[in-house]
């Protein structure tokens, strides 16, 4: 049966793959039969002690091929060396799928408190902007450059809620302790372009064949202390965090067949967070 969401012969390029939704979606894009340029900011020897047992297991067969390139997406030799490694393993990259990213973390060693907009610091502002808007910007370009060369592709970016609203303070209130959680300006800020700069690339590179979309994830479940995962229950439609498995369908249906006629679309996937 002609399966509409098979990813077979095709090649994807993974970027932010060794991340939180990285590694799981991994997994389903090559159940689906795609094969895999893994990339992410850390190192090949990283890479093999800590998941390249793990990404062999996967293998159900010979044909299909998951390998593994460091590129750093803010500099563009990096990027270049990874599409001159892509082409010469796989001749063409069909899909890009843009998971790297980053977010300010709480400093408690520095105490800075990140919601304070007043004294949110400039260097974690600018690094948000290199990452999520430059390297967003880079690797999409080049990547575009190749695609159309071969006059198709396929680019899915990744988005936040926090592209679409911004963060209820009641979800990061807790009076009970002294861990502070935060969504400061730098990440709302930076993944606020996503949404137009995906329909900018929609609308400028169809007559090349590329289509591009993106995906709007919301609130995985990762470790969350107990007070954090009550406060988003009370918050959510659906009164509980995401699984990070719940990110695969829309992932593998944005790379196959299945979704060829979306283009400048997205898929949100926040149980109900924007649609209150
Ligand atoms: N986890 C969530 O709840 C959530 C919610 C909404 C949106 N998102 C978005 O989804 C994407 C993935 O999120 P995640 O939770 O897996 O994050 P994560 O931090 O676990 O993974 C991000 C990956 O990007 C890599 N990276 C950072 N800077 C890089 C660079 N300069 N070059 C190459 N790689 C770099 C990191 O090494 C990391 O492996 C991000 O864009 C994030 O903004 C996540």
């Amino acid at each position: 049966m002609n399966n509409l969401f098979s990813l077979k012969d095709q090649t994807i390029l993974l970027t932010g793959s060794l991340g939180l939704i990285g590694k799981e979606i991994t997994k389903s894009l090559y159940e689906f039969g795609a094969n895999l340029i893994l990339t992410d900011i850390h190192d090949e020897d990283f890479y093999i002690k800590n998941y390249e047992q793990k990404i062999k297991s996967l293998r159900i067969n010979d044909n299909q091929k998951i390998l593994y390139k460091q590129a750093d997406i803010t500099s563009i030799e990096s990027i270049a060396e990874l599409i001159d490694f892509s082409e010469k393993r796989f001749n063409r990259i069909d899909t890009l799928i843009n998971l790297a990213g980053t977010d300010a973390k709480i400093d408690e060693e520095l105490n800075i408190n990140l919601d304070s907009f007043e004294n949110f610091p400039i260097d974690l502002w600018e690094k948000s902007i290199d990452i999520n808007i430059n390297g967003v910007f880079k690797i999409t370009q080049s990547v575009s450059k190749h695609m159309k060369k071969h006059k198709s592709g396929n680019i899915i970016l990744t988005a936040s809620t926090y592209s679409l609203v911004s963060p209820n303070h009641n979800l990061y209130n807790n009076t009970n302790s002294s861990t502070r959680i935060s969504k400061p300006i730098d990440y709302v800020a930076s993944k606020s372009i996503i949404p137009n700069y995906t329909r900018y690339l929609a609308t400028h590179l169809s007559k090349n064949g590329i289509r591009a979309n993106y995906v709007v994830p919301h609130g995985v479940e990762n470790k969350n202390p107990q007070w954090f995962k009550d406060n988003f229950s009370k918050l959510s439609p659906l009164s509980r965090m995401c699984n990070v498995n719940e990110l695969c369908g829309p992932y593998v249906f944005l790379a196959s067949k299945a979704s060829s006629y979306m283009n400048g679309a997205s898929i949100v996937v926040d149980g109900g967070w924007t649609a209150w």
